[in-house]
């Protein structure tokens, strides 16, 4: 199965952001725009893995403290088929601590993990072809979470619909 995990954004923040998505959608020609339950912030990518145990594990070892993440913006990778545009976060530092320990115990636990610096970003929708008349990048206020929990995500397409269900669950330190 495919897993990464993820911070999942409260109920309040998912409509800022499918506020934006429809701006987003209003000035493109075409896009593969993110569904309101698809949308995480990604902590660490693990790819396939045969069975979820060792990774719940690494996960349960994770004790950092609860804290606060502000999404300041919005963003883009450029890519060839249509860019990949997302909301970013303010520098975070317990943001960063919680991505460090958690890729530390997954490594300890014998997970290969990218070396690619952590670039936290919660993609909005890719593929995405801007209409030239109508293109504006959507005014993005501030929008504020407190982080509680993790979730381990299963990745999976059923009848060609992208799905992500969380099958563990970590607690932060309140
Ligand atoms: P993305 O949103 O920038 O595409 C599930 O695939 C999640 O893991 C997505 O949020 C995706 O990021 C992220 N991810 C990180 N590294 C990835 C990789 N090498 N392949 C696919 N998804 C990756």
């Amino acid at each position: 199965m495919r897993l990464f995990f993820a911070v999942l954004p409260s109920e309040s923040v998912k409509q800022e952001f499918m506020r934006t998505i429809e701006q987003l959608k209003q000035c493109s020609k075409c896009g593969n725009f993110t569904k309101v339950e698809n949308l995480h912030l990604t902590l660490v990518f693990l790819g396939q893995v045969s069975n979820p145990k060792t990774a719940i594990q690494a996960m349960k070892q994770v004790k950092n403290p609860a804290f606060f993440l502000e999404f300041n913006g919005i963003g883009k990778f450029k890519r060839d088929r249509g860019d990949i545009w997302w909301a970013g976060v303010k520098e975070n530092p317990a943001l960063h601590a919680l991505h460090q320990n958690l890729a530390m115990q997954l490594r300890g636990k014998g997970f290969s993990l990218e070396n690619r610096p952590y670039k936290p970003h919660l993609t909005l929708g890719r593929e995405i072809l801007p209409e030239r008349d109508k293109w504006e990048i959507p005014a993005f206020p501030p929008v504020c979470m407190r982080v509680t929990e993790l979730h381990l995500m299963k990745s999976e397409r059923i009848a060609g619909k992208l799905v992500y269900t969380s099958i563990a669950v970590q607690p932060l330190e309140q």
